[in-house]
């Protein structure tokens, strides 16, 4: 079943796409891209491993590498398989896995990927990872997830050294190194969050410190995302920055203070116009997210954005009969992370002609 016909707008100006559409310019996504490389890899001597949770399209992670990333960084299984499919060498997957075909998944993408490695916060966790590690025969890289301050998941930093400890010992298991996120900065003014992030970063390295003076060696020390990177990159003892949405960039990343292009839209054609202010397009909730924040249609004034499902409903600031039925509005989104998701291919465009049409690798393997 053909999912869409954008693969037959190849070639084609925009106007051609059928909408509501993801749209990658790929032009702005590769000035996103080394702004990022320059500030992490050449100003600061960081390896940079974009996190693809929000990005997902394999063919990405490819440009990144080409870019200067020395890998990805995942959120689930999933991802991690689809990008170790499309030839990523070094993933690091920064949750913990659970469910026992899942490990045995884990284990299995491990021998075929032996540059995976997985994050785990616990004995126990550890335990699950060695056992179907040893079932599998294979050895799995972890790296301890330390709580820096989200209160998520993480190691608290006082039983870190304990937790390598413990890795270390297990068979099946290597122990690379520590990771954190600093995820709960993201809102704060600018001193606050410089605070905040040098509080997270010393509470990072101050846990790989502790274990080297214990003798347990710590290779990676992998922290930070694009709402953070330009505040944490610069605290001593980090090794790598796991900032991957930042080459989109959304009024999220905007309003957390990063200065980047907007490289992702979604495409929407207007459907109807019931008034002279009421624009109605072919794109809603199930389109764009909502989470975070609504996008902001580009180009027009309005006094107010809202989504249904398969609606969206914009009331122009003044009366106008531009944009009509049957054109073209474009949207920047609230937060691209959770838009990405909602679709099932992004139509990538240079110089306003749609250059590719990617698959974005879903939730389960047949995906
Ligand atoms: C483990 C981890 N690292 C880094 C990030 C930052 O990712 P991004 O730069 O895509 O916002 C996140 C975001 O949720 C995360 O969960």
């Amino acid at each position: 079943m053909t999912l869409s016909a954008n693969s037959e707008a190849l070639g084609l100006p925009l106007a051609a796409l059928e909408t509501p559409a993801l749209c990658l310019d790929l032009d702005l996504y590769e000035r996103n891209a080394q702004r990022m490389v320059d500030y992490i890899v050449r100003q600061h001597g960081l390896a940079w491993r974009p996190h693809m949770k929000g990005q997902k399209a394999p063919e990405l992670a490819q440009m990144a590498i080409a870019a200067g990333a020395i890998g990805v960084t995942c959120a689930t299984l999933y991802e991690a398989e689809a990008m170790a499919a499309a030839g990523v060498e070094s993933i690091l997957l920064a949750n913990q896995v659970v469910g026992e075909r899942k490990l045995a998944r884990l284990a299995r993408l491990a021998r075929r990927t032996p540059g995976l490695i997985v994050a785990t916060d616990s004995a126990v966790h550890a335990g699950m990872i060695a056992a179907a590690a040893e079932r599998e025969g294979v050895i799995v890289p972890v790296l301890i997830e330390v709580n820096v301050g989200m209160n998520r998941c993480g190691a608290a930093p006082e039983q870190v050294l304990g937790l390598a400890q413990t890795v270390s010992a297990l068979p099946g298991l290597r122990l690379a190194g520590l990771m954190g996120w600093e995820g709960h900065v993201l809102s704060f003014d600018d001193a606050t969050k410089q605070a905040k992030i040098e509080g997270a970063m010393s509470a990072l390295t101050a846990a790989a410190a502790e274990c080297r003076a214990a003798g347990v060696p710590i290779g990676i020390v992998s922290s930070s995302g694009s709402g953070t990177f330009r505040m944490a990159a610069p605290q001593p003892g980090l090794t790598e920055v796991q900032a991957g949405g930042g080459v989109f960039s959304d009024l999220n990343y905007q309003k957390w203070g990063l200065e980047h292009d907007f490289a992702l839209t979604v495409l929407t054609r207007v459907a109807s116009r019931p008034t002279p202010t009421r624009v109605i397009v072919d794109g809603g909730f199930k389109t764009m997210s909502v989470q975070h924040g609504l996008p902001l249609p580009l180009g027009l004034e309005v006094t107010s954005v809202a989504l249904s499902a398969e609606h969206g409903t914009l009331e122009l600031s003044a009366p106008s009969e531009s944009p009509g039925v049957g054109e073209l509005v474009a949207f920047i989104p609230g937060y691209t992370d959770s838009t990405v998701c909602l679709h099932s291919e992004m139509c990538v465009l240079r110089g306003g002609k749609l250059t590719g049409v990617w698959t974005i690798p879903g939730r389960s393997e047949s995906r």
